[in-house]
């Protein structure tokens, strides 16, 4: 496993611009590809995924499931689905292992996955979201772990 290689620092002011972050993520990911959302309650996790399936072109809305652990988001053109995931009420690996989610079929995004989804996959985006007080200011580090993302980049111009 290669760590680090490949790590993004972005400083994001606003809600728009971190789904237009999304958005950029998403035209790196196909099919199989697992994004694993950290940073506090209300740090940014569903904004950005909400642009992640604007890039991805799936059927919305992405929202912050308060009693759906994983929603299954179909694509409108033929591309694979997103798996949006929020681990917050999880266990543990386990409890994560029987959703059977479709990991081969979709992208797989999973908010609150530390310490539960990263046994999912070697290969996998960590994305960590951290927040100010009193800043809508957001700083985003983002992670590719494993063969699939070695020496990959991500465009940062804005
Ligand atoms: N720079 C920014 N990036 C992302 N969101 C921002 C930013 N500035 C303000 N916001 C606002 O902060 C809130 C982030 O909420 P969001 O639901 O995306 O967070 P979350 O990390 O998914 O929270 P939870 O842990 O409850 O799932 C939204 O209301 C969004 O509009
Ligand atoms: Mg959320």
């Amino acid at each position: 496993m290669t760590a680090g290689e490949g790590a993004h620092t972005f400083e994001v002011p606003t809600a728009v611009r971190m789904q237009a972050l999304g958005r950029r993520i998403a035209a790196r990911l196909r099919a199989g590809d697992l994004v694993l959302l950290s940073g506090d309650l209300g740090a940014g996790k569903t904004t950005l995924t909400q642009g992640v399936a604007a890039g991805l072109d799936v059927r919305g809305p992405v929202t912050s499931p308060t009693f759906v652990i994983a929603r299954l988001h179909p694509s409108l053109r033929g591309g694979p689905p997103l798996v949006h995931v929020d681990a917050y009420r999880l266990g543990g690996p386990a409890e994560l292992d029987d959703l059977d989610l479709p990991l081969q079929e979709g992208v797989t995004v999973v908010e609150w996955g530390g310490g539960i989804a990263e046994g999912l996959s070697p290969d996998r985006l960590e994305v960590s979201i951290r927040r100010r007080p009193a800043d809508e200011r957001r700083t985003v580090t983002v992670v590719g772990l494993g063969r699939r993302w070695q020496g990959w980049r991500l465009i940062t111009s804005a």
